[in-house]
C-alpha cells in the first residue's frame, strides 16, 4: 500500500492535535471511551520510555532532544492501528508528524483563543515552554508562530467555550465522516 491513506478503514487512529490547553486529553479520553479503545498520550509515553519528565528532558537535554524522543514516537504510532492518540502541542512543528499521523489515521486539530488558554493553563508548571514571566504574552505569540501549522490540518475544530463533551463529539463526527466505508 502506498502514499494516499486509506480511512475507510475503521481502524485507522483518531490523533488529536492543537496548541497546549486545548483539550487533547479531555478530549482524547472522552473519545476513546466512546470509541472503546486505547488512549495514548504521546507525552507520557514519551516520559515513560525517556524515564524522566518532560520538564526534565527540556532541563537536561534540551528541546531538541525532546524534538527527537517525540519524532520517534510518532513513528511508532503510526505504525500502530486503532487507537486514539493525544499529541503534544508542537507535534505540528515538524511537518513529517502530522503527514505520518495522516496516513494511519484521522488527524484532527484542537483550537482554542489564546485568553482561553491562558485560563486553561495559566497555574500550570508542568509546561517548559510556558514558563514565562508574561504567560499571556507567551502564548499569543506562540500561537502566533503556530497558527499555519494548525491551519494546515484539515479537519478543526474551535474548543473556546466549549465544553469537552461537545467537542468530543464534533470530533467523533469528523472521525465518522473520514472513516466511512462508501
Ligand atoms: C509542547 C506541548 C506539551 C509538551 C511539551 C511541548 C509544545 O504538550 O509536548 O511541553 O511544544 O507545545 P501539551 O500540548 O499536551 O501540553
Amino acid at each position: 500500500m502506498s502514499g494516499a491513506p486509506d480511512l475507510r478503514d475503521r481502524e485507522a487512529n483518531l490523533v488529536l492535535v492543537g496548541f497546549m490547553g486545548t483539550g487533547k486529553s479531555a478530549v482524547g479520553r472522552r473519545a476513546a471511551r466512546r470509541l472503546g479503545r486505547m488512549l495514548v498520550d504521546m507525552d507520557a509515553l514519551i516520559e515513560k520510555r525517556a524515564g524522566r519528565t518532560i520538564p526534565e528532558i527540556f532541563r537536561d537535554s534540551g528541546e531538541p532532544c525532546f524534538r527527537a524522543l517525540e519524532r520517534e514516537a510518532v513513528r511508532d504510532l503510526a505504525a500502530q492501528r486503532g487507537l486514539v492518540v493525544a499529541a503534544g502541542g508542537g507535534v505540528v512543528l515538524n511537518p513529517e508528524n502530522p503527514a505520518d499521523l495522516a496516513r494511519t489515521g484521522v488527524v484532527v486539530c484542537l483550537w482554542a483563543d489564546p485568553d482561553e488558554i491562558l485560563r486553561r493553563v495559566g497555574g500550570d508548571e508542568h509546561r517548559p515552554l510556558l514558563q514565562a514571566p508574561d504567560r499571556g504574552e507567551r502564548i499569543a505569540k506562540l500561537l502566533e508562530q503556530r497558527r499555519p501549522l494548525y491551519e494546515a490540518i484539515p479537519d478543526r475544530v474551535d474548543t473556546t467555550g466549549r465544553t469537552a463533551d461537545e467537542v468530543t463529539d464534533e470530533v467523533l463526527r469528523i472521525f465518522e465522516r473520514r472513516t466511512k466505508t462508501e
